[in-house]
């Protein structure tokens, strides 16, 4: 893939990720303990029916530089009982109010590192909801895990606990890359460790995920990991683009100081990825995945179906309603998101107390659900269609098109530079227009105010 350079300049300005709409920055104090207890139970009859869990394990051995996660230096094992004991309270007490006939896709396990804990702990998490739900026969068991303390004990354990996909965080080949952001390679070289899941379980599947724009890395070093990840043959690859937010996480000033990539060079390293994983065959999905052409998800892109959640891009049948556990972490309702404290003590306490330690959320008003439904197929699928949405929405395609502001002359100036193809039915983003689609889509989002140091910049 070709991009001009001045487009990069051009377009290179802060914008939400979109990975919710509104973003979590228009959280506020509207939501209560008490309030998401309704919501709980009012979200029983809302649709899609399936539930979908989110478990955060915010501990990690050591702080990676380049960090934009929630986590935190693990402090010894009674910090992480203690949390272990509360997370097992939030979920007995939100299983409480949940109608059990409902079936289980999704059980995500994020962080943090959940492997920075024993596996004996995640096995114990992973029966407690088997005890308390019903799972349906696919359903997705996933973990992200940092492979430079997995070892083969460790993953047959938690391949015995259910889990059936992996996410390894691989970030870079390049070992002078890893030391400059403070981090290991996988102990298992990579290669055998995706042999590994799969003799394991030939069912499992193995995400492999890296990020471009760090010091030290160049589009020519970039692309021979890209090589080296493709060989190794995972289902899925992720290219995360760097995201610098120095201002939300104090230890990314390390990296300025050993030299950040320019918004050229990084395009240029995705760029160099792009051409190496597609020409071996791995479909672009979404941002930043590359997916094999049998993977679901590149089902779902074909038939314009492809959905996204914080835990990333899924489809509709895989998610649903996501109720989230853990510190920071946020339950995605159909009509609200509420996020958890992300302070661990604050946390404990709160439970203890026999309460949700709700910090924040959103409830979204039904202009917003409709706004949201046109920003999260844009960012997905890379085109709308007004008239599908309308329908499906039950509303006029006049009314949708005022309501996230739509008027073909804003376009004008993204269609000249090739970024999109707009039409009486609707938008279609060009290739090189999946690059800026952040910016396409902030186009069409009434709240996007152009805050900087509240975003991190497109490239
Ligand atoms: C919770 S971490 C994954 C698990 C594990 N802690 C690890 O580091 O391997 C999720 C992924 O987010 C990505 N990530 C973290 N900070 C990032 C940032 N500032 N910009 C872009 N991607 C980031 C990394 O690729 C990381 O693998
Ligand atoms: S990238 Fe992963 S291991 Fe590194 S600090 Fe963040 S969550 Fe922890």
């Amino acid at each position: 893939m070709n991009i001009d350079l001045n487009i990069i300049e051009k377009y290179n300005v802060p914008v939400p990720r979109y990975t919710s709409y509104p973003p979590a920055n228009h959280f506020t104090d509207e939501i209560t303990s008490g309030d998401f207890l309704e919501l709980i139970s009012a979200s029983n009859s809302w649709e899609p029916q399936h539930m979908a869990f989110y478990v955060h394990i915010p501990f990690c051995k050591k702080i990676c530089f380049y960090c934009g996660c929630n986590a935190c230096r693990l402090n010894g094992t009674q910090e992480v009982r203690d949390y272990l004991e509360a997370l097992k309270k939030e979920i007995i007490h939100v299983a409480g109010q949940l109608d059990r006939s409902r079936k289980v896709t999704q059980l995500h396990f994020g962080g943090g590192t959940p492997n920075a804990i024993p596996a004996e702990m995640l096995a114990e998490i992973t029966a407690l909801f088997n005890r308390e739900f019903t799972f349906s026969d696919d359903a997705e068991i996933a973990i992200e895990t940092n492979p430079a303390t997995l070892d083969l004990p460790y993953m047959e354990k938690l391949v015995s606990a259910g889990f059936n996909r992996f996410s390894f965080g691989i970030q870079d080949f390049n070992e002078e890359v890893l030391k400059m952001v403070n981090r290991e390679p996988s102990a298992i070289p990579v290669p055998e460790l995706v042999k590994l899941v799969k003799s394991l379980n030939d069912r499992a599947a193995v995400n492999l995920d890296f990020i471009y724009g760090l010091p030290g890395q160049s589009p020519e070093s970039f692309s021979s990991s890209m090589e080296k990840a493709a060989e190794a043959d995972p289902d899925r690859l992720v290219t995360f683009s760097y995201a610098h937010v120095p201002w939300l996480k104090k230890h990314q000033q390390i990296l300025e100081k050993r030299g950040l990539p320019g918004p050229e060079e990084k395009t240029r390293m995705f760029l160099a990825g792009y051409d190496v994983l597609t020409a071996v065959g791995y479909e672009p999905v979404g941002l930043d995945h590359f997916v094999k052409r049998e993977d679901e998800l590149f089902r779902a892109l074909e038939q314009k179906k492809l959905h996204r959640n914080f835990q990333g891009y899924c489809t509709r049948e895989t998610t649903g309603q996501v109720y989230a556990f853990g510190v920071s972490a946020i339950s995605q309702l159909e009509k609200a998101y509420v996020q958890n404290t992300k302070e661990i003590e604050k946390y404990t306490t709160e439970i203890g107390h026999g309460r949700l330690p709700v910090e924040k959320g959103k409830y979204l008003s039904d202009d917003q659900l409709m706004i949201r439904e046109v920003i999260t197929r844009l960012m997905c699928n890379k085109q709308l269609e007004w008239k599908t949405i309308a329908d499906e929405l039950g509303t006029g395609e006049e009314t949708l098109k005022q309501l996230v502001g739509f008027d073909p002359g804003k376009f004008s100036e993204m269609e000249k530079d090739n970024l999109l193809e707009v039409s009486c039915e609707g938008l279609h983003v060009t290739e090189r227009g999946s690059m800026m689609i952040r910016n396409i889509a902030a186009a069409l989002d009434p709240a996007y105010k152009q805050q900087v140091n509240k975003y991190s910049k497109s490239v």
